[in-house]
């Protein structure tokens, strides 16, 4: 038996069926085009009532029955529904081993902040104007594809992502009273290029963390350089440093610190920067309240 030719023969098959990482020098910086600017005035409202403290349930959510998060309660598990759309050109670049690979790694980023994801489903499409997402494709593609109700996290990983982004996502806000149909979020979810998950071709950010940090927008996080000020809310999130320049790569010698003036330097390791995903390592204790709070302010049961 000639094991060498089997295994050569198996390497070949590897390489055609998976692109190798490389430099993709389209993507130097994570750009994702999210801030408070696109949210709503109820998210505004919101998000500076949790800022302050005075945050309550019942007045400040104006959602009927809606209770701040107990620390003591169990993980919010989130639904999440992936739907991978890619070119016909690159059909089939994308693959299942792709997206079990993400979900993991989502997982383990929430891990720490108690929030776990249920998938439900993986949905494999083949559309060149969806993969791209352009101008109303975005929301026909979301028309088609997007499952379950506003408490169902759905990321739709395209092959060509319009905008020079690598991810943008919609902030949670109130859908209104009673049941509302799913046509009036439709387009509530995330949308990444498909190339940023773990094994993916976009070289620096191919280990899934871009799907971190836009599930953290989904959740109801802003950048920790929101505002590029330092001064103002900022991200209005009382544990993370104030922060005027968002992060390229992971300058952490010297530690990069754009508010000098301010306690503490950038938080280039906070997945809601835009350092690369190898600099990433979490989460700060009042960004997963946040979480916590918005989730039960916005999306739980709804
Ligand atoms: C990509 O570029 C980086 C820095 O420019 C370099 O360190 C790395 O070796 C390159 N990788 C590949 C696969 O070309
Ligand atoms: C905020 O987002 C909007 C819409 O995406 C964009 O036009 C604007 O330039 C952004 N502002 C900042 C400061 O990034
Ligand atoms: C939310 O607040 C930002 C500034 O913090 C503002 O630019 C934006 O217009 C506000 N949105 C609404 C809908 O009020
Ligand atoms: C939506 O998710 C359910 C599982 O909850 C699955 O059975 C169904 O096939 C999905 N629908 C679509 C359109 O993907
Ligand atoms: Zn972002």
């Amino acid at each position: 038996m000639h094991l060498s030719s089997v295994i050569f023969g198996l390497a070949g098959l590897l390489v055609s069926a998976s692109a190798k990482p490389t430099n993709n020098t389209a993507y130097k910086h994570f750009d994702c085009d999210v801030n408070i600017s696109r949210a709503s005035e109820h998210f505004n409202k919101t998000v500076r009532l949790m800022h302050s403290g005075a945050f309550k349930a019942h007045s400040g959510s104006q959602i009927a029955g809606h209770a701040v998060r107990d620390a003591s309660a169990g993980p919010i598990v989130v639904d999440v529904a992936f739907h991978i759309v890619t070119t016909a050109a690159k059909a089939g670049s994308i693959t299942q081993k792709m997206a079990d690979d993400q979900l993991a790694i989502l997982n383990k980023a929430y891990k720490p902040s108690n929030v776990q994801f249920n998938r439900i489903a993986t949905t494999f499409t083949v559309n060149d104007a969806w993969a791209v997402g352009a101008g109303s494709d975005a929301a026909a593609m979301k028309t088609a594809l997007r499952n379950g109700t506003y408490s169902t996290h759905n990321i739709y990983f395209m092959t060509d992502l319009t905008g020079s982004i690598l991810g943008t996502c919609s902030l949670p806000s109130d859908i209104g009273p009673g049941t509302p149909a799913p046509s009036t979020y439709i387009t509530d979810g995330c949308m990444i290029q498909a190339n940023t998950m773990p094994g993916g071709n976009i070289y620096g950010f191919n280990m899934g963390m871009t799907a971190v940090h836009e599930t953290g927008h989904w959740m109801g996080l802003l950048h920790t350089f929101e505002g590029y000020s330092c001064t103002g809310n900022g991200d209005f999130v009382s544990d993370t440093p104030m922060q005027s320049t968002s992060t390229d790569g992971c300058p952490a010698k010297p530690p990069k610190d754009s508010c000098p003036q301010s306690p503490g330097v950038d938080a280039i390791h906070n997945y809601m920067d835009y350092s690369d995903d190898s600099c990433y390592t979490g989460f700060t204790g009042q960004q997963n309240k946040r979480m916590a709070n918005m989730w039960s302010t916005y999306r739980l049961g709804r």
